[in-house]
């Protein structure tokens, strides 16, 4: 057990920054293709030559993968709105902690399929924007990614896609809302990409795999030009 004066990760992040880590998260809607995308490019970076970490929320540690089975599992074990949004933040400081931190201090590229933004839209709608924010710099410190790849699609296009992926199993209890909550997730998506559009890319999820993982590397590649020292 860690003593209670342990600094937290988060509060050095400009120590983070020295080990030269680059953040990247990828975003969007069910059946988006976030995971194939994120395959995609981390095989495309370690080909050039980078040191890729490869990580996903809920999840990335043997704990926070425990969280995950709780609240995506069928029957619905994570409780109300409340109690999920604690326990997203509690996984998330676990991957910060474990994985993402110590990465970046190694000066590696962090690729993490879902990170904050997925909170905001998806507890967005039901939880005050402030208490959703402050979980969010509970579990990050402040911790924000240098990049966002947001995956955009029509929510009946992705649904379709997870259905499909599934082949006939039960999705998790967030994929069981309505169109009008995947619509709504959709949009709370779009509105964070318009308040930050240095950090947040879009591109269009219904184009072709390779087509999608082209533009990818490339937005990557300026990025990571941008970024290296003159
Ligand atoms: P996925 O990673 O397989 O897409 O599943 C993760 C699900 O969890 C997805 O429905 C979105 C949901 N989610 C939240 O509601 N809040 C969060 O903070 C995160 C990371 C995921």
């Amino acid at each position: 057990m860690s003593g209670a004066g342990e600094a937290y990760p988060g509060e050095s992040r400009a120590a983070l920054r020295d080990g030269g880590g680059l953040f990247v998260t990828f975003e969007g809607g069910e059946g988006a293709g976030k995971s194939t995308q994120i395959r995609h490019l981390a095989q495309a970076l370690a080909e050039a030559g980078h040191r890729v970490t490869l990580t996903r929320e809920p999840g990335g540690t043997p704990l926070a993968e425990a969280i995950r089975a709780l609240l995506l599992g069928p029957d619905n074990a994570a409780g109300d709105p409340w109690t999920q949004l604690l326990l997203f933040a509690a996984a998330r400081r676990e991957n910060i902690r474990a994985v993402i931190a110590p990465a970046l201090a190694r000066g590696e590229i962090v690729l993490c399929d879902r990170f904050a933004d997925s909170t905001r839209a998806y507890q967005g709608g039901r939880l005050p924007d402030a208490a959703i924010e402050t979980a969010i710099a509970l579990a990050t410190g402040g911790l924000a990614p240098d990049l966002t790849i947001l995956l955009d699609l029509p929510p009946e296009a992705g649904l379709a896609r997870a259905q499909a992926r599934r082949r006939g199993a039960a999705g998790d209890p967030f994929e069981a809302a309505d169109l009008a909550f995947h619509a709504a997730v959709r949009s709370r998506f779009l509105a964070i990409a318009a308040r930050e559009p240095d950090r947040v890319l879009v591109f269009d999820g219904t184009e072709p795999e390779a087509d999608l993982a082209a533009r990818i590397g490339a937005a990557l590649a300026t990025r990571l030009a941008a970024a290296a020292p003159a």
